[in-house]
């Protein structure tokens, strides 16, 4: 598989440290120094198939490729605008690639890991040759905008990239997930309401439509698993740590990134950070990362990356891709 193009698109609006302070108890250090942000992006209206097809059309000018060329459209959100359509379909509409099959995928802040490995597999198959795989997120929607502990972290965004056949470049991955540990991390619940149950209820919304996070049980998994993974991903390649010439990782806090490079003892050089913009934003971070990277010429040398990442589920996963 081979990356041919990306793309990247964030609501214009952006939030500050000093911005939320007015909104909950917080203040720019605590955030700063906690978590790396400093801003965040925050849709005043776009949904997540708007700013979606927004990277989409960006991604297939940077490949080069014509939207009838595309035959799938993998969405990776769970904020989708709506169930039906699925968003990816709509994404389709939007910029006119009549030729793709088009499902949305969840999997949390891992989606778009779990996007690019699904691409993966419909090319080896031989059922696909062009593929768009999008992460996209209106996280804003789903945050308790006065629950400080988690409303600080996270920001809205679409990243996306165009992937095709190439028997020349390898990919390897692994990935995972735990269901029991699912309750750590939780959001978008809603209420079952039909003739049988619930009859009176106006709102379907439940307690649990708003993110809740047990922030520290996130950090200590992600800590361990992140390098973990990252190191069998390596070992299936047979390549050491050095062998990699950046480690774009989800983008969810500072702290975890420099802990992964020191349990991968590489240089914090070799894992970009740009979570001080955009804050988390889910599915969108690996791929809005990765495109930054490509058009300010950082990845103009570099042969291989590695992307990684972990979130609710809980799910987490590698991939190393050659470019
Ligand atoms: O994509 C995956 C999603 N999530 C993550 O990756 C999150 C992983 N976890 C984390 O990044 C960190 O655990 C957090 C940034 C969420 C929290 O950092 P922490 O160092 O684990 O802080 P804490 O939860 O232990 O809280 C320390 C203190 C508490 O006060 P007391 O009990 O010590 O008086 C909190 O109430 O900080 C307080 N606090 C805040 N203070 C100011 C929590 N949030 C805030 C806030 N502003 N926004």
């Amino acid at each position: 598989m081979k990356i041919l193009g990306s793309g990247h698109y964030v609501p214009k609006t952006i939030v500050s440290n000093d911005d939320l302070s007015k909104i909950v108890d917080t203040n720019d250090e605590w955030i700063s120094s906690r978590t790396g942000i400093s801003t965040r992006h925050i849709s005043d209206g776009e949904g997540v198939s708007d700013i979606a097809s927004k990277a989409a059309i960006l991604a297939m000018e940077d490949a080069n490729i014509n939207a009838t060329d595309i035959d799938m459209i993998l969405l990776a959100t769970m904020t989708p605008d709506s169930m039906l359509p699925n968003n990816a379909s709509i994404i389709q509409k939007n910029i006119g690639a009549i030729n793709a099959t088009c499902f949305d995928l969840n999997a949390a802040c891992s989606g778009f890991l779990f996007a690019l490995n699904t691409a993966n597999a419909y090319l080896s198959s031989g059922m696909c040759k062009n593929i768009l795989v999008i992460g996209a997120e209106t996280l804003s929607k789903i945050v308790d905008w006065s629950d400080r502990s988690s409303c600080v972290l996270f920001g809205d965004g679409a990243g996306a990239m165009v992937v095709t056949v190439d028997d020349t470049k390898a990919y390897y991955s692994v990935s995972g997930s735990d269901g029991s540990k699912g309750h750590v991390l939780t959001g978008g619940a809603t209420l079952l309401k039909n003739m049988l149950v619930n009859k009176d209820e106006t709102n379907i919304m439940t307690d649990d439509y708003y993110m809740h996070m047990d922030g520290q049980e996130v950090f200590k998994f992600a800590v361990t698993k992140v390098p973990e993974c990252i190191s069998a991903v390596l070992d299936k390649a047979s390549l050491g740590a050095d062998d990699i010439d950046y480690y774009i990782l989800h983008q969810a806090n500072v702290r975890i990134i420099s802990s992964v490079a020191k349990r991968l003892g590489v240089s914090p050089d070799k894992l970009p950070v740009n979570l001080n913009k955009y804050g988390n934003t889910s599915a969108a971070s690996i791929p809005i990362l990765f495109d930054e990277l490509r058009k300010n010429g950082t990845l103009k040398d570099a042969k291989r990356v590695v992307f990684s990442g972990f979130g609710g589920g809980l799910t987490w996963g590698a991939s190393l891709v050659e470019l």
